[in-house]
Protein backbone atom coordinates (compact mmCIF):
# COMPACT_ATOMS: atom_id res chain seq x y z
CA UNK A 1 0.00 0.00 0.00
CA UNK A 2 0.88 3.76 -1.10
CA UNK A 3 1.38 4.83 2.92
CA UNK A 4 0.49 8.38 1.81
CA UNK A 5 -2.77 7.08 0.83
CA UNK A 6 -5.34 7.93 4.04
CA UNK A 7 -7.83 5.19 5.10
CA UNK A 8 -11.34 6.08 5.40
CA UNK A 9 -12.07 7.10 8.46
CA UNK A 10 -13.76 4.34 10.13
CA UNK A 11 -13.63 0.69 8.59
CA UNK A 12 -16.57 -1.13 7.23
CA UNK A 13 -16.33 -3.71 9.17
CA UNK A 14 -13.85 -5.21 12.44
CA UNK A 15 -13.12 -8.77 13.65
CA UNK A 16 -11.47 -10.33 16.26
CA UNK A 17 -10.80 -13.67 14.96
CA UNK A 18 -10.49 -17.20 16.87
CA UNK A 19 -9.00 -20.15 17.45
CA UNK A 20 -11.45 -22.20 14.88
CA UNK A 21 -9.64 -19.76 12.34
CA UNK A 22 -6.43 -20.70 12.58
CA UNK A 23 -4.26 -23.14 10.04
CA UNK A 24 -2.12 -25.56 10.79
CA UNK A 25 0.80 -22.83 11.46
CA UNK A 26 -1.78 -21.56 14.16
CA UNK A 27 -2.34 -18.25 12.52
CA UNK A 28 -5.22 -16.81 10.95
CA UNK A 29 -5.77 -19.20 7.84
CA UNK A 30 -5.80 -16.94 4.55
CA UNK A 31 -9.58 -18.01 3.19
CA UNK A 32 -10.88 -16.46 6.69
CA UNK A 33 -9.11 -13.17 5.93
CA UNK A 34 -10.81 -13.55 2.19
CA UNK A 35 -13.78 -13.94 2.79
CA UNK A 36 -13.90 -11.12 5.34
CA UNK A 37 -12.59 -8.72 2.44
CA UNK A 38 -15.46 -10.15 0.20
CA UNK A 39 -18.00 -9.24 2.88
CA UNK A 40 -16.35 -5.48 3.73
CA UNK A 41 -16.75 -4.86 -0.01
CA UNK A 42 -20.09 -6.09 -0.42
CA UNK A 43 -20.68 -3.66 2.88
CA UNK A 44 -19.32 -1.02 0.42
CA UNK A 45 -21.19 -1.60 -2.47
CA UNK A 46 -24.30 -0.94 -0.07
CA UNK A 47 -23.47 2.45 0.06
CA UNK A 48 -24.02 3.16 -3.46
CA UNK A 49 -27.15 0.69 -3.86
CA UNK A 50 -29.47 -1.41 -2.24
CA UNK A 51 -29.72 -3.54 -6.26
CA UNK A 52 -28.25 -7.68 -5.33
CA UNK A 53 -24.74 -8.14 -5.93
CA UNK A 54 -22.34 -11.15 -6.76
CA UNK A 55 -18.77 -10.97 -6.73
CA UNK A 56 -17.26 -11.18 -10.14
CA UNK A 57 -13.82 -10.90 -9.05
CA UNK A 58 -11.64 -10.58 -6.92
CA UNK A 59 -7.61 -9.38 -8.06
CA UNK A 60 -4.18 -10.85 -7.03
CA UNK A 61 -4.03 -10.50 -3.32
CA UNK A 62 -0.75 -10.72 -1.41
CA UNK A 63 -0.67 -11.21 2.52
CA UNK A 64 1.97 -9.54 4.00
CA UNK A 65 2.10 -10.40 8.04
CA UNK A 66 0.32 -13.10 9.42
CA UNK A 67 -2.54 -12.28 11.73
CA UNK A 68 -2.83 -13.82 15.16
CA UNK A 69 -5.85 -15.52 17.45
CA UNK A 70 -7.68 -12.44 19.39
CA UNK A 71 -6.50 -9.41 17.29
CA UNK A 72 -8.40 -6.99 15.92
CA UNK A 73 -8.51 -6.85 12.30
CA UNK A 74 -9.95 -3.61 10.58
CA UNK A 75 -11.23 -4.16 6.68
CA UNK A 76 -11.10 -0.71 5.17
CA UNK A 77 -13.51 -0.25 2.53
CA UNK A 78 -13.26 2.82 -0.39
CA UNK A 79 -15.17 2.70 -4.19
CA UNK A 80 -13.02 3.07 -6.62
CA UNK A 81 -15.31 2.83 -9.63
CA UNK A 82 -19.27 2.60 -10.78
CA UNK A 83 -19.32 1.32 -14.21
CA UNK A 84 -22.09 0.32 -16.16
CA UNK A 85 -23.65 -3.20 -14.42
CA UNK A 86 -20.10 -3.43 -11.93
CA UNK A 87 -19.21 -1.39 -8.83
CA UNK A 88 -15.10 -1.76 -7.86
CA UNK A 89 -13.76 -1.60 -4.43
CA UNK A 90 -11.14 -1.43 -3.04
CA UNK A 91 -9.84 -3.18 0.37
CA UNK A 92 -7.28 -2.55 2.98
CA UNK A 93 -6.53 -4.64 6.19
CA UNK A 94 -4.98 -3.49 9.57
CA UNK A 95 -4.64 -5.27 12.42
CA UNK A 96 -3.43 -2.91 15.49
CA UNK A 97 -0.58 -5.02 17.16
CA UNK A 98 1.97 -3.16 20.34
CA UNK A 99 0.32 0.23 19.44
CA UNK A 100 1.00 0.00 15.73
CA UNK A 101 -1.06 -0.53 12.89
CA UNK A 102 0.16 -3.31 10.58
CA UNK A 103 -0.93 -3.26 6.87
CA UNK A 104 -1.96 -6.83 6.79
CA UNK A 105 -3.32 -7.35 3.11
CA UNK A 106 -5.08 -5.59 0.40
CA UNK A 107 -7.16 -6.11 -2.92
CA UNK A 108 -9.29 -5.07 -5.23
CA UNK A 109 -12.75 -6.55 -5.55
CA UNK A 110 -15.45 -6.03 -8.63
CA UNK A 111 -19.24 -6.70 -7.96
CA UNK A 112 -21.87 -6.73 -10.10
CA UNK A 113 -25.60 -5.93 -9.72
CA UNK A 114 -27.94 -8.87 -10.91
CA UNK A 115 -31.43 -9.04 -11.30
CA UNK A 116 -33.86 -12.09 -10.60
CA UNK A 117 -32.36 -14.22 -12.63
CA UNK A 118 -28.84 -13.45 -11.85
CA UNK A 119 -28.17 -11.67 -14.99
CA UNK A 120 -26.31 -8.33 -14.79
CA UNK A 121 -28.21 -5.24 -14.56
CA UNK A 122 -27.44 -1.61 -14.90
CA UNK A 123 -26.20 -0.21 -11.09
CA UNK A 124 -29.30 1.80 -9.78
CA UNK A 125 -27.35 4.26 -7.38
CA UNK A 126 -29.01 5.43 -4.22
CA UNK A 127 -30.56 8.86 -3.96
CA UNK A 128 -27.78 9.24 -0.75
CA UNK A 129 -25.02 7.55 -0.79
CA UNK A 130 -24.52 6.55 3.02
CA UNK A 131 -21.12 7.73 4.73
CA UNK A 132 -21.68 6.65 8.16
CA UNK A 133 -18.77 8.32 9.54
CA UNK A 134 -19.78 11.85 8.24
CA UNK A 135 -23.37 11.35 8.77
CA UNK A 136 -24.89 8.72 11.20
CA UNK A 137 -28.36 9.28 10.20
CA UNK A 138 -29.77 8.30 6.37
C1 LIG B 1 -21.38 -11.90 -12.27
C2 LIG B 1 -22.08 -12.47 -13.50
C3 LIG B 1 -23.59 -12.27 -13.34
C4 LIG B 1 -21.58 -11.63 -14.66
O1 LIG B 1 -22.15 -12.14 -15.83
P1 LIG B 1 -21.43 -11.88 -17.25
O2 LIG B 1 -22.37 -12.31 -18.31
O3 LIG B 1 -20.07 -12.45 -17.20
O4 LIG B 1 -21.34 -10.30 -17.25
P2 LIG B 1 -20.63 -9.32 -18.26
O5 LIG B 1 -19.57 -9.95 -19.09
O6 LIG B 1 -21.75 -8.59 -18.96
O7 LIG B 1 -19.91 -8.31 -17.26
C5 LIG B 1 -20.67 -7.57 -16.32
C6 LIG B 1 -19.75 -6.54 -15.67
O8 LIG B 1 -18.78 -7.24 -14.89
C7 LIG B 1 -17.47 -6.85 -15.28
N1 LIG B 1 -16.64 -8.04 -15.14
C8 LIG B 1 -16.87 -9.27 -15.68
N2 LIG B 1 -15.90 -10.12 -15.30
C9 LIG B 1 -15.06 -9.42 -14.50
C10 LIG B 1 -13.87 -9.75 -13.79
N3 LIG B 1 -13.34 -10.97 -13.80
N4 LIG B 1 -13.27 -8.78 -13.07
C11 LIG B 1 -13.77 -7.53 -13.01
N5 LIG B 1 -14.91 -7.16 -13.68
C12 LIG B 1 -15.53 -8.10 -14.41
C13 LIG B 1 -17.62 -6.36 -16.73
O9 LIG B 1 -16.57 -5.48 -17.06
C14 LIG B 1 -18.97 -5.69 -16.66
O10 LIG B 1 -18.84 -4.40 -16.04
P3 LIG B 1 -19.64 -3.09 -16.56
O11 LIG B 1 -21.04 -3.52 -16.92
O12 LIG B 1 -19.64 -2.15 -15.40
O13 LIG B 1 -18.89 -2.57 -17.73
C15 LIG B 1 -21.76 -13.96 -13.72
O14 LIG B 1 -20.40 -14.08 -14.13
C16 LIG B 1 -21.97 -14.76 -12.45
O15 LIG B 1 -23.11 -15.07 -12.10
N6 LIG B 1 -20.87 -15.13 -11.74
C17 LIG B 1 -20.97 -15.83 -10.46
C18 LIG B 1 -21.02 -14.80 -9.32
C19 LIG B 1 -21.01 -15.47 -7.96
O16 LIG B 1 -21.77 -16.37 -7.73
N7 LIG B 1 -20.13 -15.00 -7.09
C20 LIG B 1 -19.97 -15.54 -5.77
C21 LIG B 1 -18.76 -16.40 -5.69
S1 LIG B 1 -19.09 -18.05 -6.14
Amino acid sequence: MDDSKALPEEPSIRVVLLPRDTNSQGTIFGGIILSYIDLAGAVEVGKTTRQKVVTVGIKEVSFRAPVFVGEVVSFYTTTTRVGNTSISVHVDVEVWRQQESIHVTEADLTFVCVDEHGNPTAVVESSKRINRSKNKSR
